[in-house]
C-alpha cells in the first residue's frame, strides 16, 4: 500500500486526497448533496448552499488545508464512492470534550449505500482520528435524516446535544452525535 492509501478492502480503496482531485471532489459533494437533501429544501436554498460550499477553489484549499483530513473512497476504477472529512474542532457550548475532532461532511454515493463502503470510511475516520491523538469524534446530522442517524448509532455514536446549520436561508437543527474513541 502506498504512504497515502488508509485502507483497502474487496470493494473500495480509501486514500487521502491530493489537490489533483479538487474538481472530481467538487461535483461529487455538490452531486450527492443535492441528492440527498434537494427533495426537503427550495431551490433558492440549495443554490445558496452548493454555491457556498461546493467549488473546485473551495475544495482546492480544503485539500491544502492541514487541519482538516480529506479521505476518498474509490472503486477498482478509481471513480468516487464516496469521501469523509475531518477536522479539529470544538462541539456546540454544553457538551464536555477533551480533544475533539469533528467529522464534517460523510457521503456514500448512492449505488454504494447499504454495501458496507459507509462503515470502511467511517474505520478510515477513526484510524485518522486517533492518529490526531483524539479521544472524541462528532458530527451534526439534520433532525430529518433518519437513514444517517441510524447508520452513526450503529457505528457507536450517541446524541448529545443540537446545533443550528443554515442551508441558504434555512436554520435547520441538526443533532450533536458523539463517539468516545478511548
Ligand atoms: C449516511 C450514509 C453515509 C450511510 O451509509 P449507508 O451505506 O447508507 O449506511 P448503512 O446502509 O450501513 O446503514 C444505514 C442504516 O439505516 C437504515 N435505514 C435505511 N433507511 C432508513 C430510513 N429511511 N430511516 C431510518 N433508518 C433507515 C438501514 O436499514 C441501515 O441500518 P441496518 O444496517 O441496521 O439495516 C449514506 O446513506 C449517505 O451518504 N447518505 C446521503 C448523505 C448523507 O446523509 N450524509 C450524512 C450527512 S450527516
Amino acid at each position: 500500500m502506498s504512504a497515502d492509501v488508509v485502507s483497502q478492502r474487496a470493494a473500495v480503496r480509501i486514500r487521502r486526497a491530493t489537490v489533483a482531485d479538487a474538481e472530481v471532489l467538487a461535483l461529487f459533494g455538490a452531486r450527492t448533496f443535492s441528492e440527498a437533501f434537494a427533495a426537503d429544501n427550495t431551490a433558492e436554498d440549495m443554490r445558496l448552499h452548493l454555491r457556498s460550499a461546493w467549488r473546485p477553489e473551495l475544495q482546492h484549499a480544503e485539500i491544502l488545508d492541514e487541519t482538516l483530513d480529506t479521505l476518498l473512497a474509490c472503486d477498482e476504477r478509481g471513480a468516487l464512492a464516496g469521501f469523509a472529512q475531518v477536522r479539529a474542532a470544538q462541539p456546540p457550548s454544553g457538551i464536555a470534550t477533551r480533544n475533539p475532532v469533528e467529522l464534517k461532511r460523510f457521503y456514500v454515493d448512492k449505488p454504494w449505500q447499504g454495501q458496507g463502503v459507509a462503515r470502511q470510511l467511517m474505520d478510515a475516520v477513526e484510524t485518522q482520528t486517533r492518529a490526531r491523538d483524539a479521544r472524541e469524534l462528532w458530527l451534526g446530522v439534520w433532525e430529518r435524516n433518519e437513514r444517517a442517524q441510524a447508520f452513526y448509532r450503529k457505528c457507536g455514536f450517541r446524541k448529545v446535544g443540537t446545533q443550528i446549520f443554515v442551508v441558504g436561508t434555512d436554520p435547520q437543527t441538526d443533532h450533536v452525535m458523539l463517539k468516545d474513541l478511548r
